[in-house]
């Protein structure tokens, strides 16, 4: 039995929060299982880690809807992975819900998204990048017109100096999207890190802790990309899709 994908990199899709940005869309289903063009907003991330040669995945989320991913995704033959499922009892943020994720990746490495990112391009690119040097942890960035809603870089140059979250004024337009690739040493960060003033372990906290080590490589994300979780990026992403569908 094969236990791990063709890169021996795990795929970990977070899709937990309140959605609360979304109510009354989201008071009785998850902000994941919503429409993006003709599929619900899950089916993308899987899409994207299959199409990249990542067949175990993992989908962490709360425990109000974790049966409606069960019988909406099932085992993940459809997609052609494995699914496996992990509950978050109470939102405490990105890096708390990845932090649950250490079991399932076994010392693996692991490529991280956020289950609301909706793109146009692969990301087979980024996972060949990743695994020409899988001791550094990678992100994406786009530039964005409303970057104080994102983790936001600040640049000398062509060099990130740090990341800030949700900065009221962005040191640049560059924001941090929500798909990352980290080595097995993450969970060892995320233990280090506290609560943000939002209560929450912050994954911006994680990506400026490998900065800090120097193992943080930055790449710009090609072709579109949009969040989901407030009704205008909900209603652009749906549009960026009718427009032009994401390649997988
Ligand atoms: C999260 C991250 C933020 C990142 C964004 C990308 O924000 O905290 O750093 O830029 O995802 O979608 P949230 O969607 O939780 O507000």
């Amino acid at each position: 039995m094969r236990l791990h994908s063709s890169t021996d990199t795990v795929g970990i899709i977070l899709a937990g929060g309140s959605g609360s940005r979304l109510h009354p869309c989201t008071t009785v289903t998850n902000k994941h299982l919503l429409p993006i063009g003709e599929m619900p907003m899950i089916f993308y991330p899987i899409k994207k880690l299959v199409a990249a040669g990542i067949e175990d995945i993992l989908i962490v989320t709360g425990t109000e809807h974790m049966g409606d991913f069960i019988s909406l995704l099932g085992s993940g033959k459809d997609f052609g992975c494995a699914l496996t499922y992990r509950v978050q009892d109470e939102a405490g943020g990105i890096a708390q819900a990845l932090a649950l994720a250490e079991r399932f990746a076994g010392g693996q490495s692991m490529c991280v998204m956020l289950g609301d990112n909706i793109f146009e391009n692969p990301i087979l690119p980024l996972i060949e990048q990743f695994l020409a040097r899988p001791d550094v942890a990678h992100i994406l960035l786009k530039e964005v017109p409303d970057a104080e809603r994102f983790g936001v870089v600040e640049m000398k140059g062509t060099r990130v100096v740090r990341i800030i979250e949700k900065p009221e004024v962005p040191p640049s337009n560059f924001a941090v999207t929500g798909v990352y690739c980290y080595p097995p040493d993450v969970f060892d960060i995320i233990r280090t890190l506290t609560p943000s003033d939002r209560g929450e372990l912050e994954i911006t906290d994680v990506n400026n802790a490998y900065l800090e080590q120097g193992r943080l490589h930055a790449a710009m994300l090609e072709g579109y990309w949009s969040d989901a979780g407030t009704f205008p990026s909900l209603a652009r992403a749906n549009e960026l899709v009718r427009l032009s569908p994401p390649i997988v």
